[in-house]
């Protein structure tokens, strides 16, 4: 068997044309321009990447977009100072404090400062509890982007077993969450796990989110499952170079999946999608104006 492709990509780029709409939609209609601020403290490379192509979407889909680029030795003081006026703007409907922080900043205690209306990460303690009750959350934008692949490929997921390798509580966790509210039987495998292998054969939804390249192989797959590899992985090539590889080995588990998202391509694209989709979501809900269809969990 060769494992149908879900093209993340294609997908996104849907996602960010219905976001578009309903962003012309609010302000014709409303008057109201979604903005989004996005914070970065330091020079990591890879997070400047991705808030450049944040901003980039952001404008691309017509909401503002607000970058606040803070030296590696702010204090938490001074950030927690920043949040509290994001968290007070009117024009901010969504806030996103790009992590990894310095060392010298606690986590935890940044983004449970953000209102969590506006925590469009859906990384703030209230957020994780609404999701985990079954309420109204804003959702952390990977797991959504995987739950949107998987919806789109099954139509209902009900019944079905899932196991997700990978217990982070940025995608781990809150991919569980998002199964089980869909009525999956859902398993949380992770470094300990016992007979992962086998574990992994009964899955029907095998989502990979370990941060291991290439770990979960052919053999791991129960024939016909669908396969959400969420790893991004750079990887060293026998000719010098690099190369971007997933925590699935692609080569041998397209001959035994259903289908597979592939990396790059998979489900990279669908993140920044969700964000912008949640920023719209986080606008509506804060004006009492009905949220787009199709957009949220
Ligand atoms: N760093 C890597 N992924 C993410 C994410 O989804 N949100 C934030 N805030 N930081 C990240």
């Amino acid at each position: 068997m060769t494992a149908k492709i879900l093209d993340g990509k294609a997908f996104a780029a849907r996602v960010r044309e219905q976001v578009a709409a309903g962003v012309a939609r609010l302000k014709a209609d409303h008057g109201v321009t979604p903005g989004l601020a996005v914070v970065l403290v330091g020079e990591d490379p890879a997070s400047e990447v991705y808030v450049r192509n944040k901003g980039k979407q952001t404008l691309a889909c017509g909401m503002a977009s607000f970058e606040h680029k803070l030296a590696a030795e702010t204090s938490e003081a001074e950030l927690l100072a920043l949040i509290d006026r994001l968290n007070a703007d009117p024009a901010v409907h969504g806030i996103l404090v790009q992590l990894p922080l310095p060392d010298h900043l606690n986590e935890d205690l940044v983004i449970n400062a953000i209102a969590p209306e506006k925590d469009v990460d859906g990384f703030h303690i209230s957020n994780v509890g609404l999701l985990a009750t079954g309420q109204k959350a804003m959702v952390p934008c990977t797991p959504l982007g995987c739950l949107m692949m998987l919806r789109e490929e099954h139509g209902s997921l009900s019944g079905l077993n899932a196991v997700v390798v990978g217990r982070s509580n940025i995608v781990g966790k809150p991919m569980a969450q998002l199964l089980l509210r869909d009525s999956c039987t859902v398993t949380i495998a992770h470094s300990r796990t016992r007979e992962i292998e086998a574990l992994c054969r009964q899955a029907d939804i095998l989502v990979a989110a370990v941060g291991r390249p290439e770990m979960v192989t052919g053999d791991w797959i129960k024939p016909g499952a669908t396969v959400i590899d969420v790893g991004i992985n750079r990887i060293e090539t026998p000719e010098g170079g690099t190369r971007l590889v997933g925590d699935v080995d692609f080569a041998s588990a397209a001959q035994v999946a259903g289908a597979i998202t592939p990396v790059p391509g998979g489900v990279g694209p669908m993140t920044i999608a969700c964000l912008l989709a949640n920023t719209l979501t986080a606008c509506c809900r804060s004006n009492d104006i009905p949220e787009p269809e199709g957009l949220t969990a």
